[in-house]
């Protein structure tokens, strides 16, 4: 008996580093290759007002200021994944938040040296992605 359950869906963004490196196409061809799907793509600026709301939870953190520097001064890519619990298979392709520490073979662990210009945001937990891709992409509903 299949024990699958329904697709759900994750917001990733391609961080203003990945961009300014000219890796973006790397970091998706590893979203590929693991067999999830992409089902919206943008380039886009976050501004100051979406980068409050997206990160609303460390809005009052002391690394907030210098977050949200790096990530509203340059283009990003947003993309909707989708494929078998792919908020787990995502978080666990890009790896630890500190790239320094990140495992090797995970996105950061290959290719980041820092906790800030670490590449990749994805969702962390059912309630995030559904909050994130509302913000990022309401047209989806
Ligand atoms: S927390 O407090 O544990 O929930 O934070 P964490 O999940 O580790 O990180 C949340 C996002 O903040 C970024 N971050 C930083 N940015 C700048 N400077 C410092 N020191 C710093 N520490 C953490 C981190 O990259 C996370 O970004 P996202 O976009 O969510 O991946």
């Amino acid at each position: 008996m299949s024990s699958s359950s329904p697709d759900e869906r994750s917001l990733v963004l391609i961080k203003p580093d990945a961009v300014r490196r000219g890796i973006v196409g790397e970091i998706i061809s590893r979203f590929e290759r693991k067999g999830l799907r992409i089902d919206a793509m943008v380039s886009r600026t976050m501004d100051a007002a979406l980068a409050d709301e997206h990160y609303a939870e460390h809005v009052d953190k002391p690394f907030y200021p210098p977050l949200k520097a790096f990530m509203t001064g340059g283009p990003l890519v947003a993309l909707v994944l989708s494929g078998d619990q792919v908020i787990e298979v995502v978080r666990g392709l890009i790896g630890a938040t500190d790239g320094r520490r990140a495992a090797a073979g995970t996105i950061r662990g290959d290719l980041s040296l820092s906790n800030r210009e670490n590449l990749v945001h994805a969702s962390d937990s059912a309630d995030s992605a559904k909050r994130e891709l509302a913000l990022w992409f309401p047209e989806l509903g």
